[in-house]
């Protein structure tokens, strides 16, 4: 975070950056959020996210998150606070970067303007899906077709537990399911096939358990299916059209998942979340050295956090993909931006790895005690806050202030663009 003392640089800065931004949107139709925009991100570093206003100085406050240790940022608050309208305007800051947001929209109004969505249910208007089969990485030299079976039956064993030989027949079918769709081992270019779905797996292992060669295995072929068909029965898992890791990690996307029901929501989070760590890690560790360019690859941006974090229970599980990025995703260019009402909603390691929090008006004293906690701030003074986006903001370890949030300017916010 930066409160800049030499406010004409910082001025110029931003001046200049918004000439080149007009001059991108204006003169060449060049929109944030598109191919050719992410290819000039050069021209709007370093990553400077507009907040809004230090309420005693009346200074601007910026988020720098590359002057911080991570890209981890934290919101708490009440309903009604303000989470949304920070975490809109924090996205759409970034957008105008050049660096993609991925969204998690779990309410369905984290809208960033700009921003492409799609919708995740069973309805008609919904037909994209997620497939945990799409290839994570096509650098054959570095990862071959066989450690992306075993990457696939990864993400589908953390959700359902399977015996030993469940796996292993898994694993075969799933391997079978690339083969027949044309994908070779030995032939890289043959991956850029169109790939199979869990479908085509589920009706491998039909086939299967009926074979008379498959007799011994028939058991286990059989409570494979059940199992992954019991939690990956949704059609959003098995449709052909499924968000592409590639144009999320070029172009962003917001993932409206508020109309599935609450299992499939976290699960489909869930799932886009390994899928976009792994293609991410695949592409290796990030320099960090010259530009915030090489520091971030993509920002994720999840509201109502809870709802991901005590799916099973225990916040501080492990196993949880919020407790495994908190730990391993900033080496590989990760931000997250991340709100709920409390802190406990957050494991141990995301709380602990936070670089900057925002806490705004609680809910009651309770509620200020434990967030106030976090930030070191007496909880008298956060129940103090007007709501509506005040709050205090922690950042550089230790350093506190009390801000009011800039939400998106009407103009701004009826930009946000639906596909
Ligand atoms: N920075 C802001 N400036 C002015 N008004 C704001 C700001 N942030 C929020 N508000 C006002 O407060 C209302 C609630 O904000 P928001 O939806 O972001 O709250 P929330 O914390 O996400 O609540 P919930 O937990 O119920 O989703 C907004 O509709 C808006 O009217
Ligand atoms: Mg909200």
């Amino acid at each position: 975070m930066a409160m800049t003392s030499d406010v004409g640089r910082r001025d110029l800065l931003s001046v200049r950056r918004s000439l080149r931004r007009l001059a991108l949107v204006s003169c060449c139709e060049i929109y944030p959020c598109s191919r050719e925009y992410r290819r000039h991100a050069h021209l709007f570093m370093p990553l400077q996210v507009r907040l809004g206003q230090d309420v005693e100085s009346l200074e601007s406050v910026t988020w720098r998150p590359g002057l911080e240790a991570n890209g981890f940022f934290l919101i708490l608050g009440a309903s009604g606070s303000g989470k949304t309208e920070t975490l809109k305007a924090v996205g759409r800051h970034i957008l105008e970067h050049g660096i993609p947001v991925l969204v998690l929209d779990f309410h369905g109004d984290v809208r960033v303007p700009g921003l492409s969505s799609v919708l995740m249910s069973s309805g008609t208007d919904s037909w994209v899906g997620v497939n945990p089969l799409e290839i994570d990485s096509h650098r054959a030299h570095e990862v071959g077709l066989r450690d992306q079976y075993e990457a696939v039956v990864d993400i589908i064993s953390r959700t359902i537990r399977l015996g030993g030989q469940q796996r292993s027949v898994l694993l075969e079918a799933v391997a079978e399911a690339y083969r027949c769709a044309g994908m070779r081992e030995e032939a890289p270019a043959t991956w850029h096939q169109p790939p199979p779905t869990l479908d085509w797996v589920l009706s491998i292992l039909q086939h299967w358990a009926e074979a008379p060669e498959r007799t011994s295995q028939r058991a286990s072929i059989r409570s494979c299916i059940s199992a992954v068909q019991g939690a990956f029965g949704h059609p959003v898992f098995s449709r052909p059209h499924h968000l592409v890791m590639d144009d999320i990690l070029t172009m962003g996307m917001r993932v409206d998942l508020s109309k599935a029901p609450v299992g499939i929501r976290t699960l489909v989070a869930d799932t886009l979340l390994r899928k976009v760590f792994r293609a991410v890690a695949l592409q290796g560790e990030t320099t960090g050295e010259a530009s915030d360019l090489d520091r971030f690859r993509l920002f994720i941006v999840i509201d109502e956090v809870k709802i991901l974090s005590t799916q099973k229970g225990d916040v501080d599980d492990p196993r949880l993909i919020l407790n495994l990025l908190a730990t391993e995703a900033r080496k590989f260019g990760i931000g997250l931006i991340l709100a709920s009402q409390m802190s406990s909603h957050f494991g141990a390691e995301v709380r602990g790895n936070a670089a900057t929090w925002l806490v705004l008006k609680p809910m009651d004293m309770e509620q200020a005690r434990r967030n106030g906690r976090e930030i070191g701030v007496m909880p008298e003074l956060l129940m103090e806050l007007r709501g509506h986006g005040e709050g205090f903001l922690r950042w550089q370890g230790d350093k506190v202030r009390k801000i009011q949030v800039h939400r998106l300017s009407p103009v701004t916010a009826s930009d946000a663009r639906e596909e």
